[in-house]
């Protein structure tokens, strides 16, 4: 599925030479990029091939989209990662890990691309703005064609023209950006919901994260560009809309005349078609009352919420730089289930950040019992370096963490289990989203409150909303059937 956009590639004259002004300049590479294709086709009887895959976050996987557009209009048709000419890696560098998959992945690409020389392979994403990365992959990976930022990746089409010119590696990385291109084309997962860019990057330097780093400092979209862009994305069948941001309860306050995030959604709610509004991420310390009181009012805004703790130790709290004590934490989680009757919270929750003790792990697993998430992503606490926290001292040993994380993981699933029960045997709305994955005679939806819900049904379901009886509780997910 794609958005509209206002400039026909078709009618554009190369030999003009490139225009300054974005998107239009974006737009000129890759009506240049499309005389490339030809070349290809010509040569190979077929049109190239192109896959991006996606690392990390509901940030990146919008990312991805866009670059997913820009190769579309140029000719590449959408191909496995395994038989792909182009293959492309959107990077996530928030843990060690993320960085460890996409080395071993670059690895398994290299024999690949010395039998298939035509192959291409390109880097972008969060990892790419860490200089010792890109130094390690020119040295030790220079099979590599296309290497860009978080910063610069509206200019793809204008830097895969530069890598057909060049013949070689070209790398572009911009250290920070005030910058925001709006419309360029993107090719979006799903026809009937998609995600919004509301703001990027993220000042709040939480003492672990890098984020703040390689995404440079928040910036927010004009609320008329993004409403623009929500109806333009109603008009084309989307009914659920996933707003994006790191910390989008400070969005608008960057802006020439600030706007809360509660007006947005207050401005979002009125826009015709739209019949869900999720948004990501939550920080507990920009949670407004303002904010509160509109999702309590709001027909569309999900009865889902996602707010980090990262810790029930308000000790921790501080040492992590998030700004709020476990107290607060509790109070506006009370605020919320008052307010939203029915909300379901999830969360994000570190294990083993520098100086954890028993007792500090013991008020996490606290915090979980009180509030009792409907689920919660639990990581084991990595080292970025450059962060504060890469240099603080008491770095707590892995088997420790290890005990830890079991020992909240199992907390965890136990009060989801319990939450998601409470639901079992009412009758709810589902959106459906796809086919079941084990059982094709069943389809997949989600609730309001985020849970899924598999139920049998036809492909022809995909996209609608249908009222389920949910039968059966399996832990985090369902088993419903219409009621007759
Ligand atoms: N902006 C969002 C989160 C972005 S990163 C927020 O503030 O909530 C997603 C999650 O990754 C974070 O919530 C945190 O739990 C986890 N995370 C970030 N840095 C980490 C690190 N160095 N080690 C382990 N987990 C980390
Ligand atoms: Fe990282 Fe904190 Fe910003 Fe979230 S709010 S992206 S955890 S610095
Ligand atoms: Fe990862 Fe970047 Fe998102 S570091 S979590 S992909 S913002």
């Amino acid at each position: 599925m794609r958005m509209y956009n206002e400039i026909n590639i078709e009618k554009i004259d190369i030999d003009a030479g490139p225009p300054s002004k974005e998107p239009d300049r974006q737009y000129y590479f890759m009506a240049k990029c499309r005389e490339w294709v030809k070349d290809f086709e010509q040569r190979y009887g077929r049109r190239p091939t192109a896959c991006v895959t996606t690392f990390g976050c509901q940030m990146n996987a919008r990312d991805s989209e866009k670059l997913r557009g820009i190769l579309k209009d140029i000719g590449y048709i959408e191909e496995q990662e395994e038989r792909a000419d182009f293959v492309i890696y959107n990077t996530c560098t928030v843990r060690e890990n993320a960085n460890t998959r996409v080395y071993g992945r670059l690895g398994q690409l290299k024999p690949r691309k010395k039998k298939y020389p035509h192959m291409m392979i390109g880097l972008c994403g969060c990892m790419m703005q860490e200089p010792e990365v890109v130094e390690k992959l020119k040295k030790s990976y220079s099979f590599i064609d296309l290497i860009f930022g978080t910063h610069n990746i509206y200019k793809f089409a204008e830097l895969l023209a530069a890598r057909f010119e060049a013949g070689r590696m070209v790398i572009d990385i911009w250290k920070s950006t005030d910058k925001i291109v709006e419309n360029l084309p993107n090719e979006r997962k799903y026809p009937f919901k998609s995600g919004i860019n509301i703001m990027f990057g993220c000042n709040n330097f939480c003492s672990y994260c890098i984020v703040p780093y390689v995404r440079g400092r928040e910036r927010s979209r004009e609320p008329k560009a993004i409403i623009r862009e929500i109806e333009r994305l109603s008009e084309d069948g989307v009914t659920e809309v996933m707003l994006l941001g790191q910390n989008v309860n400070s969005y608008g306050k960057t802006l020439e005349q600030p706007v809360s995030f509660a007006q947005l959604l207050t401005e979002i709610e009125k826009i015709d078609g739209i019949r869900r509004i999720r948004f990501m991420t939550s920080h507990p310390k920009d949670l407004s009352d303002e904010l509160i009181e509109v999702m309590g009012k709001s027909k569309k805004i999900c009865r889902h919420l996602h707010l980090p703790v990262q810790s029930g130790s308000t000790r921790i709290l501080e040492k992590m730089n998030r700004r709020y004590t476990k107290e607060q934490y509790l109070a506006l989680t009370e605020k919320l289930k008052r307010a939203v009757p029915g909300i379901s919270l999830t969360t994000d929750i570190i294990v083993g950040f520098p100086g954890e003790t028993e007792e500090d792990f013991q008020e996490t697993l606290d915090i979980v019992r009180r509030v009792r998430y409907d689920s919660a992503f639990t990581f084991i606490y990595s080292k970025r370096t450059g962060t504060p926290a890469a240099v603080m001292e008491e770095q707590v040993p892995d088997e420790i963490i290890k005990d830890r994380f079991e020992r909240l993981l199992k907390e965890v699933q136990i009060i989801a289990g319990e939450m998601c029960a409470v639901h079992e045997g009412t009758i709810q709305e589902v959106l459906v989203e796809s086919v079941s994955e084990q059982d094709h005679s069943m389809v997949t939806g989600r609730l309001s409150n985020n849970l899924l819900v598999h139920f049998p049904g036809r492909e022809e379901l995909i996209g609608e909303y249908v009222d389920v009886l949910l039968r059966e509780c399996k832990g985090f997910y369902y088993i419903g059937e219409v009621p007759k």
